[in-house]
């Protein structure tokens, strides 16, 4: 498939950040700092501000208003803003009337009509908005856009209330990074333009509208609510939930939004949030987005979490009741830095977000948790890297991987996250932790509120710190582990004693030696995960059943164990716990949960037929992008379209 894009959206597409003019799409060299992702002609206008009035209808599950754009024209001579579409139904456009050449004062309160049209949709980027606009000399320019969404809008959720914790009103969320919200909002849809937002939400009055803005936790529910978000963030963070949820306050500035059945046990669970912002402001520079909140996401949320400013959404399946799963939340208030503050200007560059925060978390975690803790997440994380590199190309296991004609979800391996983490860790090894942290909190404040590309990071590593310090680290070596395949040979890897002696008790266990009673009775999360993880691909019905009866393994109540356990469980046909596999299929949607069990099953014809028959059962409960994905391995080549 390829991606269609019209010579004219190309032209002079050069970037503030100095990169050349854009190229073709089929041509080798990738332009760095280019979104081939976007249809937004970026360099001749540039969104600001955008301003939401829109009503949820929980019934007809739409989302239908107004958008307004306020915008620079960066080229006096362009006369056509292009915006990214996918999925949505356009009403009008209008533009502010004084904002036309020749308009009088007297039209100051009245909008004028505007000529635009929908391109022909690309299967994964949408259709681009072309709306004419007359010449203006105005410094910034406004229009409205009357919309609604469609039923197949992908980073729309709308959940019955018989899928919700309370099960008694129905639930909306919208997930959409990395180029998702065009698909509920018409806008320039690039990670490298950054705005401030607005928005008039109506919901009916026994709900409550929660966004990634400044949300206001004494708020009466009204159906009517109000958000600001004054600081410049990019499109795929603007996110929205609407839902019967309640509030409880966990620190000044930190709380947690959840369904009645779960909010005290996530209160809890998420109690140290406070500890972990003071930690990311000692290491890592102010906290600049006020307060920090936690909505805790029905079971089918797609992702473990996601950073949205201000209030992060999370999966149920990290509240285990003991916090061992907690690295979640460090992970999204990681963002709060690397993601969100220093922004990668296209999702080539997502490494930027991904495996900066993966190293932030590691921090953060060793700072409230202590070494053993995060030592044993970083091998755990490790180990996955090294599953992934398995299985990939070798051209996808750079750090900044060519994505065109791609789907940008191909951006998010585990590459980016735990290679970039391994190279952040390096760098600290190499360069001592002083220095690198002096080098971290320069980077932060350098490009806050910035989008950048992996070549201005790469400019900013040399000045501030290859060549400050010099003879340590070579340019050549970084660029080896941008862009070379697998783990550079000198890389500096986590150890963990605590997982060792697991490797000596998993060893012990095997060869008949140790008792499972004895085994692991003081063990952390972690720990009964490695030891899962590590199993030889066979084990014996009995050997699973003793196992399952010491340590009740089919009844675990965290959610990372019981994946492993049931990875145990498909591999070997364990039939006992196939009624729990069933469940868990079912109402969990994360996808780094399901996907492995599904892949599994489906490598033989019983499981298989399991698969097809739970994922049938499964499927109107999940996510979009987790039925996309699900449907990829279930049911490969069949034409899903419109069936979500
Ligand atoms: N930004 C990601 C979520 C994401 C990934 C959205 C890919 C869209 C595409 C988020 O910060 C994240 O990385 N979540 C992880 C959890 C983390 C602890 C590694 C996840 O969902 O597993
Ligand atoms: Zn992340």
């Amino acid at each position: 498939m390829r991606i269609s894009r019209m010579r004219w959206y190309l032209a002079g597409a050069a970037l503030a950040c100095g990169a050349p003019p854009a190229i073709a799409a089929d041509s080798s060299r990738i332009d760095p700092g280019f979104d081939y992702h976007s249809y937004a002609n970026v360099d001749q206008f540039l969104v600001t501000h955008i301003e939401l009035d829109l009503r949820v209808d929980l019934d007809f599950k739409t989302i239908s208003g107004v958008v307004g754009l306020e915008f620079k024209r960066l080229d006096p001579r362009a006369t056509q803003i292009v915006l990214d579409t996918k999925d949505l139904t356009i009403n009008d456009v209008n533009q502010r009337a004084t904002d036309v050449l020749g308009a009088t004062a007297k039209s100051q309160t009245f909008w004028v009509s505007r000529p635009f049209h929908l391109e022909k949709p690309d299967p994964i980027l949408g259709s681009a908005l072309v709306i004419d606009l007359p010449p203006s000399r105005k410094s910034v320019e406004s229009i409205r856009i009357d919309y609604e969404t469609t039923a197949t809008a992908a980073a729309l959720q709308w959940l019955t209330p018989k899928q919700t914790a309370g099960r008694h009103k129905a639930f909306l969320y919208t997930q959409a990074e990395p180029i998702g919200t065009r698909t509920w909002i018409p806008l320039q849809d690039t990670p490298q333009v950054r705005a401030t937002y607005k928005a008039e939400i109506h919901t009916p009055s026994n709900v409550l509208a929660v966004m990634s803005a400044g949300n206001d936790p004494k708020v009466k529910r009204t159906g009517d609510y109000s958000f600001v978000m004054p600081q410049p963030i990019p499109s795929y963070l603007i996110a929205l939930a609407v839902g019967n949820l309640e509030f409880k306050e966990t620190g000044p500035r930190t709380g947690v939004y959840a369904e009645k059945p779960v909010i005290k046990a996530a209160a809890k669970e998420f109690a140290d949030t406070e500890s972990m912002i003071a930690a990311g402001e000692k290491l890592f520079g102010p906290y600049r987005w006020g307060r920090y909140d936690i909505l805790v996401m029905p079971p089918s949320f797609p992702v473990g979490g996601m950073e949205n400013p201000r209030l992060s959404f999370v999966t149920p399946t990290v509240i285990a009741g003991d916090k061992s799963l907690v690295s979640v939340v460090a992970h999204e208030l990681a963002h709060s830095w690397s993601g969100n503050l220093v922004t990668n200007a296209t999702w080539r560059d997502a490494w930027l977000n991904e495996g900066f925060t993966a190293y932030l978390e590691s921090r953060i975690m060793t700072q409230v948790y202590g070494e053993q803790r995060a030592s044993m997440q970083a091998v755990l994380d490790l180990r996955s890297l090294r599953d992934a590199l398995a299985g990939l190309n070798p051209k996808d296991q750079a750090l900044a991987i060519d994505l065109r004609d791609r789907d940008p979800e191909l951006a998010f391996s585990e590459v980016p996250y735990e290679k970039g983490r391994l190279l952040l860790s390096y760098l600290d090894a190499k360069f001592g932790r002083d220095r690198f942290d002096t080098f971290l909190r320069g980077y932060f404040e350098h490009f806050a509120f910035k989008s950048i590309t992996t070549e201005q990071f790469n400019q900013y590593l040399e000045e501030n710190l290859l060549e400050r310090f010099p003879g340590i680290v070579t340019h050549e070596q970084v660029l080896a582990w941008e862009n070379a395949p697998g783990i550079p040979a000198d890389a500096v890897l986590p150890v963990s004693s605590a997982l060792s002696q697991v490797d000596d008790a998993r060893s012990a266990w095997l060869g008949g030696t140790l008792d499972p009673k004895k085994l692991g009775l003081d063990w952390v999360a972690q720990q009964w995960q490695y030891f899962l993880d590590g199993m030889p691909a066979e084990l014996k019905d009995v050997d699973l059943r003793r196992l399952d009866q010491a340590y009740g393994l089919t009844r675990s109540a965290n959610a990372e164990i019981e994946h492993s356990w049931l990875e145990l469980v498909v591999r070997n046909n364990y039939q006992p716990s196939f009624a729990r596999l069933e469940e868990y299929l079912k109402t969990i949607g994360r996808r780094k949960l399901i996907t492995p069990l599904y892949l599994d099953l489906m490598k033989t014809p019983s499981g298989s037929e399991f698969a097809k028959r739970v994922y049938a059962l499964a499927r109107p409960g999940y996510h979009p992008d987790t039925v996309a994905a699900i449907d990829a391995i279930v049911t490969p080549g069949a034409d899903a379209e419109g069936s979500q």
